[in-house]
Order: structure tokens, then sequence, then C-alpha cells
């Protein structure tokens, strides 16, 4: 039976991922949203179909799971910065996020959650894979994990000429953090590095450093821990940064894909 009163949960994989549905994200009462978090804690990341999502709505949903983080350099919609635009078009030279990473993780205190709104997706493709930190965590061997323990590594980010011209909001950040983190809400631990963001493990030779990251980013990166979505104009997807990883795939030049993330604050890893 479900434990679920106010939501339909449907999971994607037994990994990661699920659908909700029965719900309108600009208009949640308080126990519906508990149940939100409690179906987002089990399953990672949650998508929901068919919402009109005005950017107010979208950042007050945002806003229920905490103050709003702002990109270090991404352009923003409406004069606020909490709006980060998501956009792709055939005058594009990328996309938002093409190899593996969880959002700003060189920020000393990395964002907890994304929410991304897509308001207009291509004719096909576009797909945004999520990869469960815990499952890569949990495969290691024993040995490996009691290793990874005692290791920190360094998150550096450098958004030069990633976004035309548009002007940063503030310094790029780096920061070093556990290389496995536990969860402040679930306890779990989790797989901290990628490949976006993490550019050496602390106390070890440079091969080594280099050897020990490729290994890592190829074990996060295994189909046995991932899930794909496929977008419709008006899904969202909420993601917890501190136990996922993503990649949104440009399979769709010169299509347009566009839309809206309003991401949130997170805690200092530990
Ligand atoms: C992102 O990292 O917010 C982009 C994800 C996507 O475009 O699917």
């Amino acid at each position: 039976m479900s434990p679920f009163e106010h939501i339909k949960v449907e999971p994607l994989t037994p990994t990661i991922g699920a659908t909700v549905s029965g719900v309108d994200l600009s208009q949640l009462d308080d126990a519906t949203f508990d149940e939100i978090h409690a179906a987002w804690m089990q399953h990672l990341v949650l998508f929901f179909r068919d919402q009109k999502l005005t950017p107010d709505a979208h950042l007050a949903f945002g806003r229920r799971l905490g103050p709003l983080h702002i990109h270090p350099a991404a352009p923003y919609a409406n004069d606020n910065p909490e709006l980060m635009v998501i956009h792709t078009d055939k005058d594009s030279f990328r996309n938002n996020c093409s190899g593996w990473h969880s959002d700003v993780s060189a920020d000393e205190e990395p964002p907890m959650a994304s929410v991304l709104h897509l308001h207009r997706v291509p004719s096909q493709g576009s797909d945004t894979l999520f990869a469960s930190m815990y499952a890569a965590y949990e495969a290691l061997s024993e040995t490996m994990k009691a290793f990874l323990g005692d290791l920190t590594a360094e998150h550096v980010s450098n958004y030069a000429g990633t976004y035309g011209d548009h002007k940063p909001q503030r310094e790029f950040p780096h920061a070093t953090h556990p290389v496995i983190r536990t969860h402040p809400v679930t306890g779990r631990k989790a797989l901290f590095v990628n490949r976006g963001f993490t550019r050496r493990i602390n106390g070890l030779a440079p091969k080594e450093s280099t050897a020990l990251l490729d290994f890592l980013f190829d074990h996060a990166a295994s189909p046995a821990f991932q899930c794909r979505f496929q977008w419709e104009a008006n899904s969202v997807a909420m993601w917890d940064n501190r136990c996922t990883q993503h990649l949104a795939i440009w399979d769709y030049f010169p299509e347009t894909r566009s839309g809206l993330r309003v991401t949130v604050t997170g805690d200092r890893p530990t």
C-alpha cells in the first residue's frame, strides 16, 4: 500500500527517480508538501508533468525547501538572479551541463536542491540523466569505502567564457569537501566527487589522484545507478545535489529547449 495520501508516486527505477502526479506545485498545502519531501528523500529526483508554474510560483516552491541560491555566473530572468535561465537554441555553442556534475559543488556550501521547469522542448531528445551517488558509494568494496572515507578533494569552478558576455554574479568559487559525504536528512553516505568540478584528491600524489578520480568518475557513471527523464513542455524535475549527479544531453541542435531553474542553498558537506 502507498505511504502517500495526497500524491501518486511511480518509481522510474528501483534506485533513483519517480514521477509524481495528482499535484499542482503552485498550490501546495503543508501535508502535500511533506509527502513530496518524503518521496524526494526516497527517490532522490522527482518529476512532475503539466505544471504551468509562473516564475513567482516556481520561486515560492523553491523557498519551501530553503533559502534560494544564486549561481556564480549564469544568466537569469526577470532581473532576479534566483531565476537561472536554461536555454539552448540554433545560436548556442554549448548546452548547460553536458558532463556529469552536482550543481556548483565548488561552493563552500553547495546547493542542496535544484528545481528545473522547462517551458519549451525540442521535438525529440533533450533527456536528462540522473545518477544516485548513494548507489555509487554502496557498490564500492568495504576496503575502498574505508580508504575514501578519510579523504578530501578540491572542487574548482571556472565559468570564464561559458555564458558569453553575461557578467558573473560573483567570484568563481572553489572549496574542499569530503570525498564521501553523509546526507543530513537520510543519514546515508554518498560519493561526492564529480567530473564537472572535482580536480584533485588531497594527500595523494598527482598521478594517484588522477587515477583515483578517473576510476570514481567512471564508477559514478554506471548505468545501474541511473534514470533517464524525457521532458515535455511544462515538466518539472527536482533533484537532490547532495546525493545525485546529472547530465543533460544536447542531441537536438538546432532546435530550442528553454526553461528556468530555481536552486536551493545547502550546508557544508560532512
Ligand atoms: C541543469 O544543470 O540545471 C541543467 C539540467 C538540464 O538542462 O536538464
